[in-house]
């Protein structure tokens, strides 16, 4: 086996964090995944005036409920996280445990083929609809990430790679299943920005509405406090549904803060994207997050995000503006290319939102 020197040495041969931690005798990180953490970040702590059991919770059962009191104020709730947090929890979703948890082992299963295998998904350019590799984009990375991952394009169009062979019907399913969950809350949102619950649905074609399939993979650091799992990021596109293996390590930024979020089981961890901070001229603002790692258990996380159509050009809602007299805050970009400007650039805060602003 290669020593851990070696491993990074060729740029075009990246070696995955998988096998990095399993290299033998491994005690330290090499120096490429150092991370400087920001010296002003302040962590939440016990004593914190704000923990994190103050995340706000949706319960989707009230969402789809008949009774217009139970839904009136849901959508209060859900517009009160939006603007607050930009994320919150949601349980009782509907989507059954035993699904979530074949759809997490089936991800795990795909991290231990061989590397060989996995390179056969590697893909080549940012939007390739299947693409193994690890840190965030290796050939751009100043630093590199303790995190290997799997992106598939699943909606409007369907893919999955080959292995695990049981991969394609299980994801298949968890796909349509957190579609409709995350449609059905996009719908919510709308509503609670005093538009049409079919606003987004329709001014984006979500009918034909991009969803990706992200598993990451965290396996024990070294140097925990070195090293950095994804970054502080904001996501592109509308909405992500996030679960994990039974490891915390999803931290957010609240009132300059970082929270440390630990779902409970069989609940989904949703986030509010960049398109829902242009759509809505700033009243909900994307989160900023990020994934730090541990020395003892391997993490996975699996991200489901949720996006207009590529061809959707998104920018602020005109009824919003028009009706509260504000000005546009954002240029109208076309999906398409606002993906490809944030996956073929380092990941760094909302440096690619930022270019849309005016
Ligand atoms: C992501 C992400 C966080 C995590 O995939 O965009 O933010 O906890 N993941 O893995
Ligand atoms: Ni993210």
């Amino acid at each position: 086996m290669a020593t851990a020197a070696s491993l990074v040495s060729s740029p075009y041969k990246m070696t995955s964090v998988k096998d990095l931690a399993e290299s033998p005798g491994l005690s330290s990180i090499p120096s490429a995944y150092t991370f400087r953490k920001n010296q002003n970040d302040q962590q939440s702590s016990i004593s914190d005036p704000e923990p994190d059991d103050s995340i706000p919770i949706i319960d989707f059962s009230l969402l789809i409920s008949s009774c217009p009191e139970q839904r009136y104020k849901i959508i209060h709730d859900l517009g009160k996280a939006c603007q607050e947090w930009g994320f919150f929890m949601v349980i009782n979703h509907g989507v059954p445990e035993s699904l979530i948890k074949s759809m997490m082992d089936t991800c795990k299963r795909f991290f231990d083929l061989t590397e060989e295998e996995k390179r056969e998904f590697e893909g080549k350019a940012v939007l390739d609809p299947i693409r193994y590799g690890t840190s965030f984009n290796a050939s751009v990375d100043k630093v590199l990430f303790w995190r290997d991952f799997l992106k598939v394009f699943v909606h409007p169009q369907f893919h999955s790679p080959a292995k695990p062979s049981e991969f394609r019907e299980i994801a298949m399913e968890y796909c349509r299943r957190t579609r409709e969950v995350a449609r059905e809350l996009l719908r919510g949102i709308s509503e609670s920005l005093g538009l049409d619950a079919s606003y987004i649905d329709k001014t984006l074609n979500l009918d034909s509405g991009l969803q990706i399939l992200v598993a990451n993979f965290y396996p024990p650091c070294p140097q925990p406090n070195l090293a950095m799992g994804m970054p502080p990021h904001s996501d592109h596109g509308l909405l992500t549904l996030l679960i994990q293996n039974e490891n915390g390590g999803l931290q957010l930024q609240h009132n300059g803060k970082w929270v440390n979020v630990n779902a409970s089981s069989n609940s989904f961890m949703v986030n509010t994207a960049d398109h829902i901070e242009i759509l809505s001229n700033g009243k909900y603002k994307s989160i900023v997050h990020r994934a730090v790692v541990n020395n003892i258990r391997t993490r996975i996380s699996l991200a489901m995000a949720h996006g207009p159509s590529l061809d959707a050009i998104v920018s602020p809602a005109q009824e919003l503006m028009d009706r509260e007299n504000q000005v546009p805050g954002y240029v109208g970009i076309k999906y398409k290319k606002y993906l490809e400007l944030q996956q073929s650039n380092q990941l760094d805060n909302k440096s690619c939102l930022d270019r849309a602003r005016i």
